[in-house]
């Protein structure tokens, strides 16, 4: 009979998990993370089983946007669930938690809440499919969407990156260079007659954490209204996270329907997809199917609400902004003065650090000038040394993390790149 006792050592769940997990782990985005086995995290903070303390930048992925276990996310979803969890029926929190993601986005008017972000970029596309009669989509080099067949890509190639992938999916969509008003423009006046929605992450995240150019996001939703095709945000990063509003609010562009999950419930499972009400309410109908056996739990809403109330109540962005830029200072510091090309681009709350030119990259094209191994092994070398990053090179940014943090990152980070730079 195997132990359960948490003395094992994460070499020893790393070979009971992979007999028992396909690959020992529950998601293909980990195959290639150090095999650690986490005991418990709170705050900035993450413990093995083995000893071993981390500062974290990963966040789950960005989930745990108010630091791990965050006192009063832990105690809400404690205190609601004790009175049952799901009920497939409707309850008081739900109605809460959808007035607040609508009072704290400004420009939705109602909102839909799901599992994961890949589900609520589905029901975008369906409901904009419905609503223009059209069956295809813009969507954009380097972007990610989820794990689904319409919208997952090999980055750089756009061909499909799963065996048993269906390529003809990908057939749906037109795919065009973000950030380039000009070639959005021609694909528009090009295929808009087969057009339902050009779907974007506002913010590039996933490939460089890039910002849009000045003017672009106002030039897109004027392209969109004139072409009749729905704007579809993918909040799913920077909604709650670069402002309460998301990006929407941080560039002053509102879409008609845009997706959020991570940071919305303090590291709990929700995801949500909010838009106008002249396009939502086609689910109230019933026209447009949008279901789940979990949605809106108890505990999704707890989770929704008491992160929203201490993101409006205590407002993290100026701290994270504050803690980010200084790491983001120090870790490029730190590459030149051992002499290696550690670039650090983007936005405070989740930037980009590779190995490359020197230079920030502005398009996705540019990326593909990183070297994405050197990177991923510097990653493994971080959780060496205690600091636990994403081995593709986003760094996530919680209203945990303070000075002994920083310091403390910037300290492990210099051990790390000793032995990388001489290995
Ligand atoms: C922009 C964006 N959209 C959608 C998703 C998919 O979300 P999930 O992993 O919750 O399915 C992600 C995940 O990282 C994402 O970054």
């Amino acid at each position: 009979m195997t132990s359960t006792t948490s003395r094992a050592t994460s070499a020893d769940l790393a070979d009971r998990a992979r007999l028992t997990i396909p690959g020992g782990a529950n998601s293909n985005v980990r195959l290639a993370a150090p095999r650690v086995f986490f005991e418990r995290g709170k705050g900035a903070w993450l413990w093995d089983v083995d000893g071993n303390d981390y500062v974290d930048y990963l966040l789950g992925q960005g989930p745990n946007f108010l630091g791990h276990a965050h006192d009063r996310v832990v105690a809400a979803v404690a205190k609601a669930s004790t009175s049952g969890m799901v009920f497939g029926a409707q309850h008081r929190l739900e109605v809460e938690a959808a007035e607040r993601i609508v009072a704290a986005l400004g420009w939705a008017d109602m909102v839909r809440l799901g599992m994961t972000g890949t589900e609520a970029v589905q029901a975008a596309l369906r409901l904009a499919r419905a609503v223009t009669g059209r069956r295809r989509f813009v969507r954009f080099e380097g972007h990610y969407h989820g794990w689904l067949d319409n919208v997952l890509v090999n980055p750089g190639t756009d061909t499909v990156a799963s065996a048993g992938q269906m390529a003809s999916y990908l057939a749906d969509s037109v795919v065009v260079p973000w950030n380039d008003a000009a070639a959005l423009e021609a694909a528009l006046a090009e295929h808009a007659e087969a057009l339902a929605a050009v779907i974007m992450e506002p913010i590039m995240i996933n490939s460089g954490s890039t910002e849009p150019a000045d003017g672009y996001l106002p030039r897109v939703r004027e392209l969109c209204t004139r072409y009749g095709v729905v704007l579809i945000f993918d909040e799913v990063i920077s909604g709650f996270r670069v402002a309460l509003g998301g990006a929407a609010q941080r560039y002053g562009v509102a879409p008609d329907l845009a997706t959020y999950g991570k940071a919305m419930a303090g590291g709990w499972p929700v995801a949500a997809l909010a838009g106008r009400a002249e396009l939502m309410e086609r689910f109230g109908t019933g026209e447009v199917n949008h279901s789940g056996t979990f949605n809106g739990s108890v505990m999704a809403a707890a989770a929704v609400v008491a992160t929203l109330d201490v993101l409006t109540e205590d407002p993290p962005y100026e701290r994270i902004t504050r803690h980010g830029t200084a790491l983001m200072a120090g870790l490029a510091d730190l590459g030149r003065r051992h002499g290696v090309p550690l670039r650090v681009q983007g936005l405070p709350m989740a930037f980009h650090a590779s190995f490359g030119p020197p230079d920030p990259v502005t398009d996705y094209r540019g990326l593909r000038t990183l070297d994405l191994d050197r990177y991923a092994a510097f990653s493994h070398a971080l959780a060496d040394h205690g600091v636990w990053v994403a081995g593709r090179g986003i760094w996530y940014v919680s209203a945990a993390h303070g000075e002994p943090e920083l310091t403390a990152a910037l300290e492990r980070a210099d051990r790390a790149l000793t032995g990388h730079a001489a290995g």
